[in-house]
């Protein structure tokens, strides 16, 4: 057997955010459609379940970081709740932050590093009854005014920043397939918050960097992954290659310019403005046949999300994210809704092996950070997908690490993993 070892000073970590775990964010404008959402008929409900006191993470915090220390992790990502901190327009509330400061330094007092989201999903309702991400000129001076005081309040403690996570995603399941509020599908508007998305993540990084030129600040996007439905089809090749570019460049090539935009050129891109490093979520994978999306094929594993499990897919983007952009990486989300603790293993030592290979070919990888710490409330899918290296007992609130967690731990304490 041959034992795998990543570089000294590899982060490992877990990933998670605030209104996933800790639970009564009751002026998120989530809350409000999970609650307009139980007024519907059944046939007509959106969600699979109310968010209500999730992890109780804002109560708990103590014993998701024993876990956390126990399994290992060197830095933690999560999330503030824009909400908790601003529940209405300029009316700050003091104990949030200092609720906040508690829990982050008491993350740091036991040596892991933080890794701090500003936006991950949730706005707060003031901010969605004036058009959210569609009112860009109301978003932008309340987002300015938000991102100082936490960088003012709480910028000490962070080690790396993420002013936005999945700018993609949010813009699509907000405003292109509608599956999450506003629940829109209109792709005029689908283009205009993509811009407004992208000046929140420039006007962050100045105002960080203002105060903390040190700190370097990313941004996760969930990298989509296709295939060839035909792998000797040039045609299909010609699309994959396109609409990979499509759907995942348009961020980061548009910073340079602050437009939406992907460049004609192809040679590397030198990244000086908005964004340090590079956070990649990294899922799953799907086939294209002549650009359309096509069925898998026969004998594929999937997840509890019914997501392709395709570890390849990971090298593909962690090559391309070399070849094309000047800036480190960090792997930000990996991982797997199962019940099924060998899968969830598996799952992992997959992926480990991938980001092994990209580092020996010298992509410059930082860390790796597992979705998630502990089970939490997935979104419109709600509690029905268990993602944790913790299981949550949800009628109890009881924590117990998961065997994935405990090899997690074993992987972490070794810095590597037998084949
Ligand atoms: C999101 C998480 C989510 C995870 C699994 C990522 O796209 O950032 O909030 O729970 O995927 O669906």
């Amino acid at each position: 057997m041959n034992k795998i070892t990543f570089p000294n000073g590899f982060m490992w970590g877990a990933a998670a955010s605030s209104y996933q775990t800790e639970g009564n964010n009751i002026n998120s404008d989530w809350y409000i459609e999970e609650i307009n959402d139980r007024n519907r008929m059944p046939e007509n409900r959106r969600l699979t379940d109310l968010c209500g006191e999730a992890c109780d993470h804002w109560n708990r915090y103590k014993e998701d970081y024993d876990i956390a220390e126990k399994i290992g992790i060197s830095i933690y990502r999560t999330s503030v709740e824009w909400s908790r901190i601003f529940p209405q327009e300029n009316q700050e509330n003091p104990e949030a932050i200092a609720h906040y400061r508690q829990m982050f330094a008491d993350l740091k007092k036991r040596g892991i590093k933080l890794m701090l989201c500003l936006y991950h999903f949730t706005l707060p309702i003031w901010i969605s009854q004036k058009g959210g991400l569609e009112n860009k000129e109301y978003i932008i001076e309340n987002f300015s005014i938000y991102a100082k005081r936490i960088v003012e309040a709480l910028g000490d403690l962070v080690d790396y920043w993420l002013p936005v996570n999945e700018p993609n995603i949010v813009a699509m399941m907000c405003y292109l397939i509608g599956k999450f509020p506003p629940y829109k599908k209109n792709k005029q508007k689908f283009r205009k918050v993509l811009r407004t998305i992208l000046d929140i993540q420039l006007l962050s990084y100045d105002i960080i960097k203002s105060r903390f030129p040190n700190s370097p600040v990313g941004v996760a996007l969930a990298f989509q992954h296709y295939q060839p439905y035909r792998p000797d089809s040039s045609r299909d090749i010609r699309y994959v290659n396109h609409v990979f570019r499509k759907m995942n460049c348009w961020f980061l090539e548009g910073l340079d310019s602050g437009r939406l935009q992907i460049k004609k050129r192809r040679n590397k891109n030198v990244m000086h403005k908005g964004i340090d490093f590079i956070g990649v979520n990294y899922y799953t994978s799907s086939y294209l046949k002549s650009g359309k999306p096509a069925p898998f094929k026969d004998g594929e594993i999937f997840t509890d999300m019914g997501w392709l499990v395709h570890p390849r897919g990971l090298y593909d983007v962690l090559e391309y994210v070399h070849d094309n952009f000047d800036v480190p990486v960090i792997i930000t989300e990996n991982g797997a809704a199962t019940t099924d603790e060998d899968f969830r293993i598996w799952f992992i030592s997959e992926h480990l092996k991938v980001v092994h290979s990209a580092l020996e070919k010298g992509v410059d990888i930082r860390g790796y950070m597992y979705w998630s710490l502990i089970d939490n409330y997935e979104w419109e899918r709600g509690y029905t997908k268990r993602f944790g290296l913790t299981r949550i007992d949800f009628d109890t609130q009881e924590r117990a690490v998961k065997r994935g967690g405990e090899w997690y731990a074993s992987v972490i304490k070794q810095n590597g993993f037998m084949l």
